[in-house]
Order: structure tokens, then sequence, then C-alpha cells
């Protein structure tokens, strides 16, 4: 494949990026053409496909393909501690604001929705242990979720290089992680064992109502792939899963601002977050 030579026609493109956006609610662009064609190239080898016409027959017979086209498409960049400010955020301001009306052993769930990797989710575990001293107290679940069936099984395994854990303290990697050959670091049974994985499409309607719902989502990153259309669709998801009074965390360049006015501005000291009206 070269620049000169494209692998779609205008219209294909067209077809595939509308097929992703559909299922996904991610948009590419004419100009991602090059990303968009080096995705379908690998997945069209893998499946032995000639051309697009092909390609399109085998996501027509073969049900699981267009998860592996999807899994192909998504952009996973994540990394331990990411914009720690919302952490602490959530040990010093969202917590106890939510555990005000709850008693000792009653549950408080906290959603990163998208996962990725993993890092995301196991981050909130350990700056809790960390940073929370009433983290034994109350009975917190936390659920990782991601569109992307590799990232899940990949969080599940729980293993990292060297860049995702460069934001985390030395202390904390040699407390929560054992070493491996090759340099890559495991998570501990412990923490693997506090975080749940389920596969779950934002997009989606009813798979999003099958998760209940969360009293802090971290939906991060993700926003910045959508247009105004699914952004709108995704605002009234999440807070379909947000309980009463809930917490939403977006990444820094994301706002709900003329996207929806179904959550409240929270301006704490560590982050600005939205809360469920
Ligand atoms: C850049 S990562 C963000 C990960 C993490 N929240 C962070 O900020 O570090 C974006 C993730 O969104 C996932 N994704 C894309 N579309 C999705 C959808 N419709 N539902 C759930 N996850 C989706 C991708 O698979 C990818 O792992």
């Amino acid at each position: 494949m070269n620049a000169d030579t494209p692998l779609l026609s205008k219209e294909d493109l067209g077809r595939l990026t509308d097929f992703v956006y559909r299922r996904t609610g991610m948009r590419f662009e004419k100009k991602k053409r090059y990303y968009v064609e080096r995705r379908l190239a690998e997945r069209m080898a893998a499946t032995g496909s000639r051309d697009f016409a092909d390609y399109q027959s085998v996501l027509r017979l073969d049900g699981a393909e267009a998860q592996r086209l999807i899994n192909s498409f998504t952009v996973n960049e994540t990394y331990f501690f990411r914009e720690e400010h919302q952490l602490r955020c959530l040990s010093r301001s969202m917590l106890p604001e939510i555990v005000r009306t709850r008693r000792p052993g009653d549950l408080v769930r906290i959603w990163s929705m998208p996962c990725s990797t993993g890092e995301e989710a196991y981050s909130i575990a350990l700056w809790l242990l960390e940073n929370w001293a009433m983290v034994d107290v109350y009975h917190i679940e936390i659920v990782g979720s991601d569109i992307d069936t590799n990232a899940i099984a990949a969080a599940i395994e729980g293993r990292y290089g060297t860049r995702a854990l460069s934001k985390l303290p030395p202390e904390v990697v040699d407390g929560y992680f054992e070493s491996e050959a090759h340099g890559t670091r495991e998570i501990i049974d412990d923490l693997k064992e506090s975080v749940k994985f389920v596969p779950c499409n934002l997009a989606d309607e009813g798979a999003m109502a099958t998760m209940g719902q969360f009293d802090v989502i971290f939906c991060r990153n993700l926003l910045i792939y959508f247009d105004e259309e699914s952004r709108k669709l995704a605002a009234r998801h999440l807070h379909r899963a947000l309980a009463p009074g809930g917490y939403l965390c977006l990444g820094h360049t994301e706002s709900m601002n003329r996207i929806s006015d179904l959550f409240e501005l929270c301006r704490f000291p560590d982050a600005i977050t939205y809360r469920r009206c």
C-alpha cells in the first residue's frame, strides 16, 4: 500500500468509516485515510481478503470479525496515574462527599470507562489504598470497561512495561508489582482481584444499562474521538449510569459544555468534575 495507490475508493472509505462510527461512536475523518487504510490492510491480510469487497463478505459472514476490526481501530494510549490531580480529587473531595450519606460497609461503585489496558482502573485502586484512610470502611467496587476486547484481556492479565509505570513512585511499583523476566512487571494478585474488567460499548444503550449505576465514572480521553452527535448520546448514557449525585471525570481536553445540561460543574480544589443533576 502506498499513497499513490489508495486501498479504498472515496466511497469505500466512507462505507468503512461509517461502519466503525455506527458501532463505536468514533468518527474517522477523510484526513485519517492513512490510519484507516493501515488498519484495514492488517485485517485484510489476517482474513486473506483480496480486496475491500472480499473483506466486506468476511465481515458479513464472520460475526467475530467486526469486533476484530474495531479492536484494530481503537487508540489505547494510557498510563498509570494519568492526570493524578483527578485521583487526588477522588480521595479528598468526591468520595468524602459520597460517603457522607453512607454507612460503614455500604457499597461505593467506581467505573473506569474506557479503561483501555487497565492502567486507569488499577490506578484508582492503588491510589485509594495509598491515600484514602476510609478505604476499608466501605465496600469499594472498581470496574474497568472498554469496547476493545484485546485491551480488556490485557487488563485482566495485568502486565506492564516501564512506559506505563513511569509516573508511579518506585516504592509503589515495588509494593504492587512483581518483577518479571524481560523487564515487565505484573500486578500482584490482591490488586488484580480488587478490579473487575467487563467489555462494554459506551455507544450501546442496552450494554450500558446492564452495568447498573456508579457513584463515580472516569470517562477520560474517549469523547475526543467522538463527533457531537455521539458525544450527546454518550452524555445521556453516562447520566443514566451515574447514581443521583454521582460524579463524572472527563479528560483535560474534554467538556460537557454545549453537549449536555444533565450535569452540573463542580469545582473542587484539585480538579473540575461534573455531578449528575
Ligand atoms: C485513549 S484510551 C483512554 C484510556 C483511559 N481512559 C485514559 O484516559 O488513559 C481510549 C479508549 O477508548 C476505547 N473506546 C473507543 N470507543 C469506545 C466505545 N464506544 N465504548 C467504550 N470504549 C471505547 C478504546 O478502545 C480505547 O481503549
